[in-house]
């Protein structure tokens, strides 16, 4: 199996990093093909809400932005399962994660919602020590997912306070992805 894992903070060395390579080493571990993107080091353009809003990609399920949003779309269409971590900024999703999705739903709305039915998400939401909003993170995330289909096969909230039993706890959740 594939397992794709997105990762949009900014921070190469930091705890989201962190999340999205425990999980990949749980799923290496346990015998899959493991990939790692990290968002904010491609160029994903804001969607433009084109067409007077409801855009050509409702109907053609392409965006016409010509940037590395397709590529990554193409490596999720590629893969079994889709590790997906995110920082929590100002109790929210992230804004380079909110971009991301925003213009994946819309595309899907293109294909029916259809294309991500057989394929699992672990959802991880990273935020500082209060860890304020990172449940709230995860609930908008969910949305996101449950909308374009995906199965969901956890969603963690990770802090600075619970990350030394929470990545371990991800490298389990990688290995356990297709039980
Ligand atoms: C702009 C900004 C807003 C933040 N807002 C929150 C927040 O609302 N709640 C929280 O617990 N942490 C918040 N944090 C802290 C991050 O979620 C925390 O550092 C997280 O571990 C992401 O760090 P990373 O880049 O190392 O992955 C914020 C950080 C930044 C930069």
């Amino acid at each position: 199996m594939n397992v794709l894992a997105i990762q949009t903070s900014p921070n190469q060395d930091g705890l989201t990093a962190e999340t999205a390579k425990r999980a990949l080493a749980g799923a290496a571990a346990a015998g899959h093909e493991t990939e790692l993107v990290e968002l904010n080091r491609i160029g994903i353009e804001k969607c433009r809400a084109c067409d007077r809003g409801w855009g050509p990609c409702r109907t053609e399920g392409t965006c016409i932005i010509r940037d590395d949003f397709a590529g990554v779309i193409d490596k999720i269409l590629a893969a079994d399962a889709l590790v997906f971590a995110m920082p929590v900024y100002w109790w929210d999703i992230s804004e380079s994660a909110k971009t991301f999705l925003d213009r994946m739903r819309r595309v899907e709305t293109g294909h029916g919602f259809k294309r991500y039915t057989e394929k699992l998400c672990l959802g991880i939401a990273c935020a500082g020590g209060s860890g304020n909003g990172a449940a709230r993170a995860l609930y908008l995330l969910e949305e996101y997912l449950k909308r374009m289909g995906f199965k969901i096969h956890d969603l963690v909230p990770v802090t600075q306070r619970n990350r030394t039993y929470k990545l371990p706890m991800l490298e389990q959740a990688g290995r356990a992805l297709f039980d």
